[in-house]
């Protein structure tokens, strides 16, 4: 083992890892980026499956964004928000609220999806609080789906419904009101779309009947579900969890922190229904991959309950040391430059179909039960048995397995339970595609021996 490895292994402490199984392992140094594909210390090469975890947009060496970031860097690197102005953040705000769902037009800047969640969670809670009329004070409670993921900060976490990432932490967090999902592969109602009629929103619906007017929102990731496993939302639910909002009075908060920024086939996945929401929350891609920041938008309305006297305190006291950064809104500033010149979106109507057709092929292994896909963002979900849709063992790891054997082969995944993202880079060409497609069926097929 390398002496890089080695120091890896003695003091780095690694995100969602049991660290005495990554003690065990044999840790790649990834230590370049050239397009979409990632390099290490020995010189290997792997196609970056999943983004760098979903946040690289257009490849990790553009020359765009490096020029864009390296001026940036001879004027400054960071200014604070607190207290002053900054050119880069001014613009990317201003284009932030051009791009948005109409009626989004203020931008508060934090700096990652966790964060940007925070605020959101916080701006709702104490929109309600000071809005003059005397109901609304009551409005304290959230209403989150059924595997909601939202980050790893508290109030998040207390969204959170992924029984393994958020249990542990549950007397630290305030209590959610819990909504059902949409995993149709797996219906709770043994029903099927479209004629179930989006019997799973009666959940929300109840929920808002009894306890709407204690509600300050309902919270939901738009038109998929990504870190529950890939979950995709049937055509008009989010239209319809938007009507359940209004009629109960209540705000809706969406987190575009995975969706956005091109991924499911337009800028936000709230444009696929025209949903605009009252809070929505932005990271990941925002950057296109090359810097930690983050947004959450609001309504005028919302805003306007901030504003008063000083005297009065109604102002919102939250803010990040790094808030704004200006490297990072240089780097914005430059992703949404090569969204226009290159006509990003068109490229991912197209390669999205493609990994689409690719990704069918799989169908025919038994143990692929469902494959979920919305632009360029997919899961495989493998199981013991197709009929019964039986899972595997927990203690198989078996997309953990699928995984590593797609690491022997220049390709790096990630899975979520037994789901196998797949989310490579906006830039993926048919040709990358189709090396990680043949792969993943020749990696299933070893790891499941069929
Ligand atoms: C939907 C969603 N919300 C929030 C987050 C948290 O973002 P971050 O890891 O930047 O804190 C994630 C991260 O995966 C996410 O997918």
């Amino acid at each position: 083992m390398g002496d890089l490895e080695e120091r890896d292994r003695r003091y780095v402490w690694h995100p969602f890892t049991q660290m005495s199984d990554w003690m065990d392992s044999q840790p790649v140094v990834i230590e370049r980026g050239e397009g979409n594909y990632l390099i290490d210390t020995e010189g290997n090469r792997y196609l970056d499956g999943i983004s760098s975890m979903w946040v690289n947009l257009h490849g990790h060496d553009h020359p765009k964004l490096r020029r864009a970031i390296h001026e940036q860097l001879d004027r400054i690197a960071h200014s604070t928000l607190l207290g002053l102005a900054s050119v880069p953040s001014i613009e990317v705000a201003e284009r932030l609220v051009r791009l948005a769902p109409e009626g989004l037009t203020r931008c508060f800047f934090s700096d990652n999806g966790s964060t940007a969640m925070e605020v959101a969670i916080k701006l709702a809670f104490q929109y309600w609080q000071q809005r003059g009329d005397p109901d609304s004070v009551r409005r304290t409670r959230f209403v989150a789906l059924r595997d909601a993921y939202h980050g790893d900060t508290l109030g998040a976490v207390s969204l959170g419904g992924v029984t393994s990432f958020h249990d542990s932490f549950r007397p630290l967090t305030f209590a959610t009101l819990r909504a059902e999902n949409s995993y149709c592969y797996r219906c709770p109602y043994g029903l099927e779309h479209p004629a179930c009629d989006l019997h799973c929103l009666e959940s929300l619906e109840g929920i808002l009947a009894k306890h709407g007017d204690e509600v300050a929102a309902v919270v939901v990731e738009p038109v998929m579900q990504a870190p529950a496993g890939m979950i995709p939302f049937p055509e008009g639910w989010l239209r319809r969890a938007r009507s359940l909002c209004d009629e109960a009075g209540t705000l809706l908060i969406t987190d575009e922190v995975a969706t956005g920024f091109g991924r499911t086939g337009r800028m936000f996945a709230c444009e696929h229904e025209g949903v605009t929401p009252d809070l929505m929350a932005l990271a990941k891609g925002m950057t296109a991959g090359f810097l930690p920041l983050a947004a959450t938008l609001v309504t005028e309305e919302l805003f306007e309950a901030f504003l008063g006297p000083v005297q009065a305190g109604r102002q919102f006291f939250h803010g990040h040391s790094y808030t704004g950064n200006a490297l990072a809104c240089a780097a914005t500033l430059a992703n949404l430059e090569i969204f226009e010149e290159e006509r990003v979106l068109e490229r991912v109507a197209r390669t999205g179909e493609y990994l689409g057709e690719r990704l069918e092929a799989l169908e025919s292994l038994p143990s692929v039960g469902n494959i979920r896909r919305r632009g360029l963002m997919a899961g495989v979900e493998l199981v013991r048995d197709r009929d019964t849709k039986a899972r595997f063992d927990a203690a198989d790891r078996i997309a953990h397995l699928v995984c590593s054997a797609m690491r022997r082969r220049g390709v790096i995944l990630r899975p979520l339970g037994d789901t196998v993202v797949v989310m490579p880079p906006l830039s993926v060409s048919e040709a990358e595609i189709d090396h990680l497609t043949g792969a993943l069926a020749e990696c299933i097929a070893e790891v499941t021996g069929a």
